[in-house]
């Protein structure tokens, strides 16, 4: 099978497609056929060796996100069967609870290899169907954007209908979140750098959009846009740089879902957190049973996946140079 190992951290040009012997699955193991596979932010700085957790492991195989159909089967193997259209779980050994330290050192592209390959044994209890009117370039979208938006606004924001919910910029967790904010009825407000993206994210549903460069302040035109009441969740992709304002934009007793990092280092003031009786809740992606009961969603309300743009596998570096440039709306694809 071909692969692309990452074999010397630190750049885009560290990435080499290789030859390796093709896998078998082990036990209650299926090997998948890869189709399609996504980036996401984290996948950058993976390659470029900015990634805050543990450094990944030696020629690691990149990428969390990806789908493909089981072409064999491990012994033992009760969940899944040949045929079966699938997507990886990000983290393999996450099934569902609280999250744990076997869940952490699983997850793929990272503490593991990861999706950028032909073909991949995930584990059985690793992967789930992908919904039926979905193909396998809309299901490679699914695994870390998709389920952490979900886990943001269901698990940690408890969404209902009626709720605001500020979402940051137009990256692939951002856009997902709009989608199931307005699955749910919910009032989203956006943020973006973009004049143009301001417009999609308009006709996707945002009732409003503040252009956080033209706004530095686009905490008070959030309190503004809610009569001052603030946004009930904020899905805070922005970090350090964010956060402080996101504290502000959240109405007394609002839920602030921390889950980026794309902004640099700043002071945190926690006294907005005491005064506005705020819950601050830091997430990593999310567990199978979370992305089962969003693809059961994904199908109820027969959502689509924003794909900005699909690379061949042969071109996997012009997708994540494509992805530096942050001129992207949704998802970067790269199709097997
Ligand atoms: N904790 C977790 O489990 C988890 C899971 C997934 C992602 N993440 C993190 O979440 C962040 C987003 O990931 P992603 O894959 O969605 O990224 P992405 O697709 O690369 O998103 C990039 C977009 O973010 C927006 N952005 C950049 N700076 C911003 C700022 N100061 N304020 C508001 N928006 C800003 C820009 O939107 P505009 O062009 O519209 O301005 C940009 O196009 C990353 O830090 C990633 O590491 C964490």
């Amino acid at each position: 099978m071909r692969c692309y190992v990452l074999s010397a951290p630190g750049t885009i040009d560290g990435l080499h497609l290789v030859e390796r012997p093709d896998p078998t699955p082990g036990p209650r193991q299926v090997l998948v056929r890869v189709r399609a596979t996504s980036l996401n932010y984290r996948d950058l700085i993976t390659v470029e060796g900015k990634y805050a957790r543990a450094a990944p492991k030696p020629d690691l195989i990149p990428l969390s996100d990806g789908a493909g159909e089981v072409v064999a089967v491990g012994p033992g193997v009760t969940r899944l069967a040949v045929g079966d259209r699938v997507a990886g779980c990000f983290m393999q050994k996450w099934i569902g609870g609280e999250i744990d330290a076997t869940a952490q050192a699983s997850a793929m592209g990272g503490a593991i290899d990861g999706m950028l390959t032909e073909l991949a044994v995930l584990e059985e209890d690793g992967a789930v169907v992908l919904p039926t009117h979905l193909g396998f370039e809309q299901g490679a979208t699914l695994p870390c954007a998709a389920v952490t938006a979900w886990n943001a606004l269901v698990e940690i924001g408890r969404i209902k209908a009626g709720d605001t919910v500020l979402v940051q910029g137009s990256g692939g967790v951002s856009i997902f979140a709009l989608q199931f904010a307005r699955m749910f009825g919910a009032r989203v407000i956006a943020t973006s750098s973009s004049a143009a993206k301001a417009e999609r994210l308009k006709a996707m549903g945002a009732e409003a959009v503040i252009d956080y460069r033209a706004t530095p302040d686009w905490d008070q035109e959030a309190l503004r846009l809610t009569g001052g009441r603030g946004a009930d969740i904020v899905v805070e992709v922005g970090g350090a740089g964010t956060l402080p304002r996101s504290f502000l934009a959240a109405r007394l007793g609002g839920r602030i879902a921390v889950i980026g990092l794309l902004t640099g280092p700043s002071q945190v003031d926690p006294m907005p957190i005491l005064r506005r009786n705020l819950r601050v809740q830091g997430l990593y992606v999310g567990s199978r049973q979370m992305f089962e009961a969003m693809n059961r969603a994904i199908a109820a309300g027969g959502l689509e996946p924003v794909i900005d743009r699909i690379f061949p596998f042969a071109e996997a570096k012009e997708a994540y140079r494509h992805l530096k440039g942050q001129g992207h709306f949704g998802k970067v694809v790269i199709a097997h």
